[in-house]
This record gives structure tokens, sequence and C-alpha cells, in this order.
């Protein structure tokens, strides 16, 4: 991420995503962005289903979205919830933003303009990937 200015407008594109999330069942409205390296943005919000446990994060549809379109180099993303204290990206999510991001810094914000960054290796130590695939 480049400047305060590139993580304030990734804050507010994942803020507005978040409006469009559905969420019937939870009420729980999470908005991400997604910044390639060359500055676009892809957002995605989370969308639940009856079947709860179809359900897609806001952060795993941002990443499918962006790989859906060709993008592949990722420089930062983050997610927005209005929770006192930030959110972070839950198990799964951390597995496919470590898996097509790397370690990519993950800004976490509120609506009282509480933000946070951290990198995702600080988030998901140890991290399972491809590279034990191959290894024995
Ligand atoms: N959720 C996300 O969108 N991202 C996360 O990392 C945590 C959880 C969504 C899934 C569900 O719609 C709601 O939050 C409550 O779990």
């Amino acid at each position: 991420m480049s400047s305060e200015t590139a993580k304030a407008k990734l804050i507010s594109a994942a803020g507005e995503a978040r409006e469009k999330a559905h969420v019937p069942f939870s009420k729980f409205k999470v908005g991400a962005a997604l910044e390639t390296s060359s500055g676009e943005i892809i957002t995605g919000c989370n969308i639940e289903n009856a079947s709860y446990g179809l359900t897609l994060c806001a952060e795993r549809v941002a990443i499918f979205k962006a790989i859906s379109e060709g993008k592949r180099d990722f420089a930062a993303i983050a997610v927005v919830v209005d929770t006192d204290e930030l959110t972070p990206p839950c198990g799964a999510c951390r597995q496919i933003i470590w898996e097509f991001c790397g370690d990519i810094p993950i800004t976490m914000a509120n609506l009282k303009g509480r933000v946070e960054t951290i990198r995702m290796s600080e988030l998901l130590p140890r991290a399972f990937d491809a590279g034990f695939l191959t290894s024995t």
C-alpha cells in the first residue's frame, strides 16, 4: 500500500461494499476491499444463505471476484465492520488470503474511525501452503 491516502481510499471502498452485505440471518455486515499492485480496488461483502453453511465472507467474495477477473497481484486488503473491537478475518479467510495474497497488510477498521494494520504473517503464523505439497 503506497500511502495513508491509499489506505483511506481502501477503507472507504470496504465501507461502501459493507452496505451491500446480504445478512438477513446474522445482521452482521462486513465489507472488504482488495488493492491490486497497480492500485485497482476490488470489493466484496458477506452474502448469507438460509442454508447457513453456504455463507460467503466479504474477504473471500473480494478475492474470488478479483481472481475471476484475471487479477493476481495484490498489495493490501481492508475489512470494515461496525464493531467497537476491530474484527479480524475468520480462519477460513486467513487461509484464502494467504493463498492468493501472501504476506500482505490487512487493515481492519470500524465505523468510528478506529483503524489497525497488521501483516498476514502475524494473523496466520506457520501457515500451510502449496510449498508443503511438494516436500515429501
Ligand atoms: N464474516 C465475514 O464476512 N468475514 C469474516 O472474516 C468473519 C465473518 C461474515 C460471515 C457471516 O455472514 C457473518 O460475518 C457472521 O459470521
